[in-house]
């Protein structure tokens, strides 16, 4: 829905994304989805509501979907270390737990598919410096660590995620609104391959963004919601957990629950987390709670919560247990990406006559 602060081109997509959806309605097949996630912690409730429940939905329309486990996107600001396996084969855990079903969709990592990377050279080749300069969350990054501590990886990492896109061919990627300029910048690497390399025939379809109607959830601490902020509730968390998180939360001293969040971003935030559990509106479960205060609310979250997760809990739970098997789905994705980026870089070779 669109709000107040919504620039044109934010409202433009949402259109197009309105269309997009009834083209797949007609014709999932006629779509492929990259999207993914940097290895950086486990998925939280945030996460599900927000894109990994969407994913599933597009599978289950049959959509064909690839999903990308970002390692190399990890170190545009770290070093990996011992502990990135670890997080790797949780985010397929995640994924698999969520629903996301390995027969359909192709799990694959970045380190693991060289031609992808590659494509990253020839297409930094068609945009300037100062077009990736003008990248929102590059220009974020350079005024918040400055250019001097940026890493080029960093610099160049919205030209690395067209290359993410571009290898796999994909034509669709669902997206948050902050997202939309680096499919803008995917949109003009493909155009200008295809004017440069390939003019009679576009090689390179524009891939289109997906805006998801998914509201966004705050932490529980009020402030946005993060992997490693330690506000969220991730997915894997036992049911005693989540009551430890939930208590914690942050709410205001008013009895009387509302939904406002303009006027009150935390309370809003929890109740729209437990309305998103149950599949009722926000406005329902204020009423429901009345003047029994904050305590109810949380205790109201808490059930909701451990009740909508519990049979994704003990499916993660199964498949953490399975290292072996998640490394095998992984294997699998990873040979599958490699196929594909594979063609996609032999046809790039030969229309930039770079076949020797
Ligand atoms: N940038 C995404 C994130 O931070 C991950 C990502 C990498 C991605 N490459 C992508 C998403 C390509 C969609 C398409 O989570």
């Amino acid at each position: 829905m669109p709000t107040i602060t919504d620039t044109p081109s934010v409202i433009a997509g949402q259109h197009r994304s309105t269309a997009l959806e009834q083209a797949i309605a007609r014709d999932p097949g006629a779509f492929r989805i990259l999207t993914g996630d940097r290895p950086t912690g486990p998925l939280h409730v945030g996460h599900y509501f927000g894109t990994l429940a969407n994913r599933v939905r597009l599978q289950q329309a049959g959509v064909e979907l690839l999903v990308l486990v970002a390692d190399y996107q990890v170190i545009t600001d770290r070093a990996t270390g011992p502990a990135l396996p670890a997080d790797v084969l949780g985010l397929v855990a995640d994924y698999l737990a969520a629903g996301i079903n390995p027969d359909r969709a192709t799990i694959f990592a970045h380190s693991q598919v060289a031609a992808l990377n590659q494509l990253l050279l020839p297409f930094l080749s068609l945009v300037s410096v100062a077009e990736i300069s003008r990248n929102p969350t590059v220009k974020e990054e350079m005024t918040a660590s400055g250019s001097a501590a940026m890493s080029g990886l960093m610099f160049a990492y919205p030209v690395h995620q067209a290359a993410d896109i571009l290898a796999c061919r994909a034509n669709l990627v669902p997206v948050g609104k902050d997202q939309l300029p680096h499919l803008e910048l995917s949109r003009v690497i493909a155009r200008r391959f295809n004017e440069r390399y390939s003019p009679d025939v576009p090689f390179f379809a524009e891939p289109e963004a997906l805006l998801s109607a998914a509201p966004m959830l705050l932490g529980l601490d009020g402030r946005k919601m993060g992997k490693s902020l330690g506000n969220s509730v991730p997915l894997r968390a036992s049911a005693d957990e989540t009551a430890r998180l939930v208590a914690r939360a942050t709410t205001d001293s008013q009895r009387r629950i509302s939904y406002d969040p303009a006027g009150r971003p935390e309370v809003s935030s929890l109740l729209l987390m437990t309305a998103l559990c149950r599949d009722e509106s926000p406005h329902a479960v204020a009423a429901e709670i009345g003047d029994r205060g904050a305590a109810a609310l949380k205790a109201m979250l808490t059930t909701a919560l451990n009740e909508r997760f519990a049979a994704i809990r003990s499916r993660r739970a199964e498949f953490a247990a399975d290292d072996g098997y998640l490394r095998e789905v992984l294997a699998a994705g990873n040979e599958r990406a490699r196929v594909l980026a594979d063609s996609t870089l032999n046809s790039v070779r030969r229309l930039m006559h770079t076949s020797y």
